[in-house]
């Protein structure tokens, strides 16, 4: 029996779903939103504060301030409310409300910036009023989750090792992008263990995290408008990119066998059914990680107006996603769009 005193404390790490019944290929989905911050980012929220703290950066007076989509924001507000910490959370206007309604409910300040940076989008426009926050004022502490090492290393400590424990002869691991924190994380850690992991990063189209020019895109979580500071390709075997309406898609397919995923983990899904299905062989032992649930998403992802103004119609079309062999999208426009091998050095 679990008895705790501080919220980050408890982390399900070791709950997977078998989604073979509904892909018709075995892979195995790490469910990394059971805890308290509802997300994965409550382990490189954990990492960057505890390392902050040891360094002597972080004290009392401290005001820590971050950029964040959301669930970066949402653990560091349960982290800072449970320390006692002030936090500012600067975030865009994709940010959905329940989000910062709980952030708001931890105590936390949030400043929502709606003008795109002209280089940098919303992203720049974020990042532009972090720096002009400390630069006001010495006691903010910005961790960074975009450069800060600890980000991956969360997942290099944590993530990595709980999924080799239960997958000893893993063979391929497939994992959404952002900072690329989870996938660095997770890709140095296997580059050294027993047996070689091919290690297959998840993005969205309008991505610019491989090197495409950024587009529209509207799920928040996955995906950045530049290249991350923290990626090193050497570490990477593939990256998949997934249409936004094959998200919806998936998530929704998910969701009506009683799944209720976040964005990131139908985009994450779709893009490993159809790696499945062009590469897969019987036998094949795959992992893919789910970094939250869906009530966050439940005015967007799972709201039937906002689907259909945004992809049309054929998004809520269950059809266009049968079961089995039929799931894997692997032709356009329902497809992935590309697979592409971003390592010369890779396995
Ligand atoms: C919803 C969601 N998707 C994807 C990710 C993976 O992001 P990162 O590359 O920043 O580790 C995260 C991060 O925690 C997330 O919260």
């Amino acid at each position: 029996m679990p008895v705790i005193t501080a919220p980050q404390a408890f982390n399900e790490e070791d709950l997977y779903v078998d989604l073979a019944p509904m892909l018709g290929h075995r892979l195995f989905l790490k469910c990394e939103g059971f805890n308290f911050a509802g997300s994965i980012k409550l382990k490189a929220a954990t990492e960057m504060v505890e390392s902050a703290e040891r360094s002597g950066t972080l004290t009392r007076d401290s005001i820590l301030v971050e950029s964040s989509s959301g669930n970066l924001g949402v653990a560091l507000s349960m982290i800072a409310a449970s320390k006692g910490y002030r936090f500012v959370c600067v975030t865009d206007s994709r940010c959905n409300l329940t989000t910062r309604l709980m952030m708001e409910a931890l105590g936390s300040r949030v400043h929502v910036v709606s003008d795109e940076h002209a280089a940098g989008g919303l992203l720049g426009a974020r990042l532009a009023h972090v720096r002009a926050l400390c630069a006001a004022d010495a006691r903010y502490v910005w961790l960074s989750q975009y450069t800060n090492a600890d980000n991956w290393r969360a997942h290099y400590f944590r993530t990595a090792p709980a999924i080799a424990r239960w997958f000893p002869r893993l063979d391929v691991l497939f994992v959404g992008v952002g900072t690329t924190g989870t996938l660095m994380g997770c890709a140095r850690w296997f580059r050294s263990w027993h047996r070689p992991v091919r290690i297959v990063a998840v993005d969205s189209v309008g991505s610019a995290i491989f090197g495409d020019p950024p587009g529209r895109r509207m799920i928040p979580g996955l995906g950045m408008s530049t290249r991350p500071p923290l990626l090193d390709e050497a570490y990477v075997d593939e990256a998949v990119r997934v249409d936004e309406v094959d998200t919806v898609r998936t998530c929704r397919n998910l969701a009506r066998r009683g799944f209720l995923f976040g964005g990131s983990t139908g985009t994450v899904v779709s893009g490993a059914a159809g790696w499945l299905a062009r590469h897969g062989t019987p036998g094949l032992t795959a992992v893919a990680i789910a970094p939250d649930l869906g009530e966050r998403y439940l005015d967007t992802v799972y709201q039937t107006n906002w689907v259909q103004a945004l992809y049309g119609e054929d998004a809520l079309d269950p059809g266009r996603q049968a079961d089995g062999d039929a799931y894997p999208t692997t032709s356009p426009p329902t497809g992935i769009t590309r697979v592409a091998r971003v390592t010369p050095g890779g396995r």
